[in-house]
């Protein structure tokens, strides 16, 4: 088996660990670009989307690419899922409590805090915190006159105390969950770089629900998938994000996740 760790140019501490897992068991894996004209996806078994952290700017590209590669091999996560789950537009009809989202840059509810960002992004890129009402829209507006679809939210505090929890599923079981840091926080210097910064946690019954019920709702076959939690003030789980593109793993939290995924991928790959 030759299975392609579709990355990027950049830094990505999982890609070893990955890799090693995968050769214990027999999948030799390979990084390859997925923006790199030399790759041949037709002489792998597989493809896996990993590190491709450079998508953003460049989705129509990215989704174009996923097309191409899952017509020359098998993809992971499926191009569909890729097409469908890079907008958030997807939170609107996933049927499950989601974070109150607002989808206008007018008729703003009264917050006292607001949360603006644009429904394709990731790692808080072009995300803004902010108390001032006439501030969130203008900033909404802003991305609006760019053709963004914009999603403004209640900035909910939970997220300083209590994290917001990413419960991680390979092939459809759970592996591990992390309490990760805060993004929108100043001044927290390296805390807020939640990327890499978390701990690990056991899940509440109503977050397993919650989570279940969110994958319940995608029909295809998952390799991999994050599902993002966090607490209304009231306390009910809600969904803030389901990562099923590029989710970092968090593999390192937990000693037998970067092993469970490549069962996953091997499970996967050959059916029994
Ligand atoms: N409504 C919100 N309240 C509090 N924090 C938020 C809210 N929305 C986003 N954040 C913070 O910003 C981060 C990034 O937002 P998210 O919606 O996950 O988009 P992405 O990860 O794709 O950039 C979250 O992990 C969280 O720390
Ligand atoms: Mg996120």
């Amino acid at each position: 088996m030759r299975v392609a760790y579709v990355t990027w140019d950049g830094p990505d501490d999982e890609r070893e660990p990955v890799l090693a897992a995968w050769l214990g068991l027999g999948i030799e894996g390979a990084p390859a670009r997925w923006d790199d004209p030399a790759v041949d996806w037709s002489s792998f078994d597989a493809a896996v989307v990993r590190s491709a952290w450079d998508y953003v700017d460049r989705r129509d590209e990215f989704l174009a690419w996923a097309r191409r590669a899952e017509a020359a091999t098998r993809l992971f996560n499926p191009a569909s899922v890729l097409t469908w789950n890079t907008d958030k537009t997807y939170l609107r009809d996933l049927g499950v409590p989601i974070v109150p989202t607002h989808w206008s840059s007018t008729g703003l509810p009264d917050w006292a805090e607001y949360v603006v960002k644009p429904a394709i992004s990731a790692g808080a890129r072009d995300t803004i915190r902010t108390a001032d009402r006439a501030r969130a829209e203008a900033f909404a507006a802003e991305l609006e006159s760019q053709g963004r679809t914009v999603m403004i939210q209640p900035y909910l505090e939970s997220v300083e105390h209590e994290g917001e929890l990413s419960l991680h599923y390979f092939a459809g079981q759970f592996s591990h969950a992390v309490r990760r840091n805060p993004m929108l926080v100043p001044g927290l210097g390296d805390l807020g770089e939640a990327n890499g910064k978390a701990t690990l946690r056991d899940p509440d019954d109503d977050q397993f629900e919650l989570a279940e019920r969110v994958l319940g709702q995608v029909a295809e076959d998952l390799l991999y998938a994050r599902v993002d939690l966090v607490r209304m003030p009231d306390g009910e789980p809600v969904l803030i994000e389901l990562e099923l593109t590029e989710p970092y793993l968090y593999l390192a939290y937990e000693l037998d996740a970067a092993d469970m995924f490549a069962r996953a991928l091997a499970g996967m790959l050959t059916p029994s």
